[in-house]
């Protein structure tokens, strides 16, 4: 099963991501994670997403094109793949179709997190995010079994400097202008599963669940 997870800043898609990747055992592609290890490791890709990823903005559409490109060409992605932050733009969505086209493959369902912007602040000033793995925790809905510590590998949890508070307005700004519009561009193509994403993470997990039939 090929999926897509839509949704705001913050609405839980990397939370969601992982629980339905590990039950499915299909591979999670998360540009942002992608992104981040490239500027964290210093490459040619780190050094331009880099200003424009601290400052909130989206990164241009060609590169992470690109990026998608050479993951969907890893051998884990062949039986299946849950693309976590893209596409986030409709020509990026568009290149998506082009590509599955080349592979004679599809998207089968486009999960949409729907979250209101109010949550959103208070979720992402929370956020301690492992900088070796992207697991997401919080402060106070969903913390670590040891305080700043990784649960999966022991690596200090930091906070992502997009996540400041103008920048994490900079980021809602993007979404709104050049990400919702995706949610017109699925629904034509009959593939949205809009979910309430404002419940308990499990709770969230057994609506998608059940909207997937896995
Ligand atoms: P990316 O890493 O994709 O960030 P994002 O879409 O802004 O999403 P987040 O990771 O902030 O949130 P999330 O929805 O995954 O929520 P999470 O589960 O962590 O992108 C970062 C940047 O990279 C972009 O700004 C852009 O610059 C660049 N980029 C990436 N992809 C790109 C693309 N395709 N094109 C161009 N640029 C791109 O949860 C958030 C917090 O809430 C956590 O603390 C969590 O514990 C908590 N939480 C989760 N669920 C719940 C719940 N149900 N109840 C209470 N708290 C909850």
């Amino acid at each position: 099963m090929n999926l897509v997870f839509l949704g705001p800043p913050g609405a839980g898609k990397g939370t969601q991501a992982t629980r339905l990747t590990e039950r499915m055992k299909i591979p999670q592609l998360s540009t942002g994670d992608i992104l981040r290890r490239a500027v964290a490791e210093g490459t040619d890709l780190g050094k331009k997403a880099k200003e424009l990823m601290d400052a909130g903005k989206l990164v241009s559409d060609d590169i992470v094109n690109a990026i998608v490109e050479l993951e969907l060409m890893r051998p884990e992605a062949k039986g299946g793949f849950l693309l976590d932050g893209f596409p986030r733009t409709v020509p990026q969505a568009k290149a998506l179709d082009e590509m599955m086209a080349r592979r004679s493959m599809k998207i089968d369902h486009v999960i949409s997190l729907e979250v209101p912007a109010e949550a959103l602040v208070d979720r992402l000033a929370g956020r301690r995010s492992c900088p070796k793995c992207g697991t997401p925790y919080h402060v106070k809905s969903a913390p670590p079994r040891q305080p700043g510590i990784c649960d999966k590998d022991n690596t200090p949890l930091v906070q992502r400097p997009d996540d400041q508070p103008d920048r994490v307005r900079q980021r809602l700004i993007e979404y709104e202008s050049k990400t919702a519009p995706l949610n017109d561009y699925y629904k034509t193509k009959a593939v949205i599963r809009p979910i309430d994403g404002t419940k308990e993470p499990e709770a969230i997990q057994k609506q998608i669940v059940k909207a997937l039939g896995v």
